[in-house]
């Protein structure tokens, strides 16, 4: 969700900020805008509303010399996407120009005081008064001072870059609540942006801003201060993902490639973590905090979409084999229902990005209220990440298609992971430790059986891209990838989609059912499948046509179903890191045939950093 980067150095700075721009695109935004110091001291701005391609053309018609500068890539929030709307903006004079991601909740009162003070608006958002507030401040106070003054003045969050005319070798950068994170390129030269995907091609050294710190950067140097302006020393990290894994390599879109390099991302998540002759799970994180995950009497895993639908699995294997409550919850709701937690409860949060507004607000909620809170978490250095007590990374790698699947696989296989850890802390025998850790290991295989039928599914896309109703339904494990798989579809290829648990289609969505409804039913050979084919059975009595996901060897499903897509066997618990292939690889092809914008659908984020 938006994209914030900011240049200082000797290289002229608009191609810098446009190529980061680029590599931010995946975050999902609907208008982009950059401002250089042009060599004269003016700010010169150019913004447009829709791709970036619309901002490139505008900047062929100019030459833009300067060597400072800040770019942005805008989700709408307040003010409709528009060119006026989209960042960056300005005050009265022209002379501050910044971007902002996140929401500043206490504009209309700033607003109505500055108007009163002579100011005058032009666009609908809420960035904007951020811009006068500043100006305001800087009537008595230099830049860097009127700067504190009113972030110290704004409620919400924030994560802004601003330039001044007035001390044009300077870039301001603070955070609250969004991600800022600062690249050291060289001497003098630095660039500031909100994700390390437009910092790492240039350089691995980057600094974490935390909340609450302001980056001032100068050619002479960086230095990190407090809101107070008090210094603040930080501690330089070194960036471990490739450029390469941030690139398709071939692939017409992120998605797929994505989809294709599972069987690496869940070695990758295994590695090092799996003791078969123990029937252990070895994870670092978690040992730490052993005697206190031992003696918790409660679970609440939370996430958002798709995290949320890998938290749903969680529950149903750390249940079964650990013995322990579990109750999964939307992290959007978990903060304002009073949630009653105690230091024998342990809070799971699940994410990708480790940037999710919700996500991050439960941890912290979580946290306050006494619980020990783990991480499972993709992106290394990210706020949540930082904040939990514990966790373990998912190792996936750069996810850019804003459809997770990769992300969604990984998570799953830690899940996995930690039910293994802590059941075998309880009562899980030494024998069903072995026969998990080892059909674990196993994983990266039988996904690859299941991607090498991919030109099948992409076949089976043809014949029912053309539907606009779709069910997704399972049970038991699979009821959560009933849930995964109507999401994936709908958010790519824009299709409805809605899953369900079989058994409750007679209970209401049967109605629907029609030769034009078709359903995608998960019915692998578990402890529900008799109960799966009847549901199937009762739908196909009714003309509704029927895809199943099958074990290999079903032979049943194949004279129910229309069409059926055959997975490895497994264990149970297992069975959705399997079923999520076929899912997804359905989703991406159906919106492939649609020709949708696969990796950056219409009005979706890659990471959502609003509440
Ligand atoms: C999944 O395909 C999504 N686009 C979305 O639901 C996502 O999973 C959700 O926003 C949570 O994001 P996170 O994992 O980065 O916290």
């Amino acid at each position: 969700m938006c994209g914030i980067i900011g240049y200082i150095g000797k290289q002229p700075a608009t191609p810098i900020i446009m190529d980061g721009l680029k590599r931010m695109e995946y975050r999902g935004y609907d208008s982009a805008g950059l401002a250089v110091i042009v060599n004269d001291q003016r700010i010169e701005c150019r913004k447009k509303m829709g791709k970036l391609a619309n901002l490139q053309a505008e900047l062929a018609k100019y030459d833009l010399p300067g060597s400072v500068g800040i770019g942005h890539t805008r989700w709408a929030t307040h003010g409709e996407p528009n060119d006026i709307n989209a960042h960056p903006h300005h005050d009265c004079q022209e002379e501050i120009y910044l971007n902002h991601n996140g929401i500043i909740e206490n504009y209309y009162e700033i607003k109505a005081a500055l108007e009163q003070q002579g100011h005058t608006f032009y666009s609908a958002t809420d960035t904007e008064v951020l811009a006068h507030l500043i100006e305001q401040h800087h009537k008595t106070l230099n830049f860097e001072e009127a700067f504190l003054a009113a972030l110290n003045e704004v409620i919400g969050t924030y994560g802004v870059v601003a330039i001044s005319n007035k001390e044009p070798e300077k870039i301001l950068a603070a955070r609250l609540g969004s991600p800022m994170i600062l690249g050291i390129v060289g001497d003098g030269e630095y660039i500031v942006a909100s994700d390390v995907a437009a910092i790492m091609q240039h350089t691995r050294q980057v600094i974490y801003l935390e909340d609450r710190e302001v980056c001032v950067l100068t050619p002479q140097g960086y230095t990190i201060k407090d809101l107070q302006a008090k210094k603040i020393d930080h501690a330089v990290n070194e960036v471990d993902w490739d450029v390469s894994q941030a690139q398709k390599q071939g692939y017409p879109h992120f998605m797929l490639k994505e989809i294709m390099e599972q069987p690496r991302v869940v070695l990758d998540c295994l590695r090092g973590r799996v003791k078969i002759e123990e029937g252990l799970a070895h994870l670092r994180g978690l040992h730490e905090y052993s005697e206190r995950l031992q003696q918790c009497n409660r679970m609440i895993i939370v996430g958002m979409g798709t995290a949320l639908h890998a938290a749903m699995v969680g529950e149903y294997m750390i249940e079964e084999y650990a013995e322990l409550p579990v109750e999964i919850e939307s992290a959007a709701e978990f903060r304002y229902r009073k949630p009653i937690l105690d230091d024998r409860t342990v809070v799971v949060a699940v994410s990708q990005s480790g940037e999710t507004a919700d996500t991050i607000a439960a941890v912290r909620e979580a946290k306050l209220k006494g619980a020990l809170v783990l991480g499972i978490v993709n992106v290394v250095g990210s706020t949540m990440a930082r904040e939990v007590h514990a966790g373990a990374y998912t190792h996936a790698g750069p996810e850019i298609g804003v459809a997770s699947t990769k992300a969604f696989t990984a998570q799953l296989t830690v899940l996995a992971l930690i039910t293994l850890f802590l059941g075998r802390q309880r009562d899980l025998s030494l024998v069903m430790g072995q026969r998990i850790a080892k059909e674990l290991l196993e994983m990266p295989h039988k996904m690859q059986q299941i991607l090498d039928q991919a030109d099948t599914i992409a076949g089976l896309a043809k014949q029912y891209g053309a539907y606009h109703d779709f069910f997704f339904i399972g049970r038991k494990y699979n009821f959560p990838m009933a849930l995964e798989g109507a999401l994936k579809l709908k958010e790519i290829s824009y299709i409805h989609a809605e899953g369900y648990g079989a058994g409750d289609m007679k209970h209401g969505p049967i109605a629907l059912i029609d030769d034009q409804f078709p359903t995608v039913a998960i019915a692998p050979q578990d402890s529900v499948y008799q109960k799966t084919v009847s549901n199937i059975q009762e739908i196909k009595a009714r003309q509704g046509k029927v895809i199943a996901i099958v074990t290999t060897g079903d032979t049943i499903l194949p004279k129910v179903a229309d069409t059926v897509i055959a997975i490895p066997k497994t264990l149970e618990m297992l069975t959705p890191i399997l079923a999520a292939v076929p899912l997804q690889l359905l989703a991406y092809h159906i919106a492939d045939q649609l020709k949708r914008d696969i990796d950056q659908p219409r009005n979706l984020a890659k990471s959502v950093t609003v509440e």
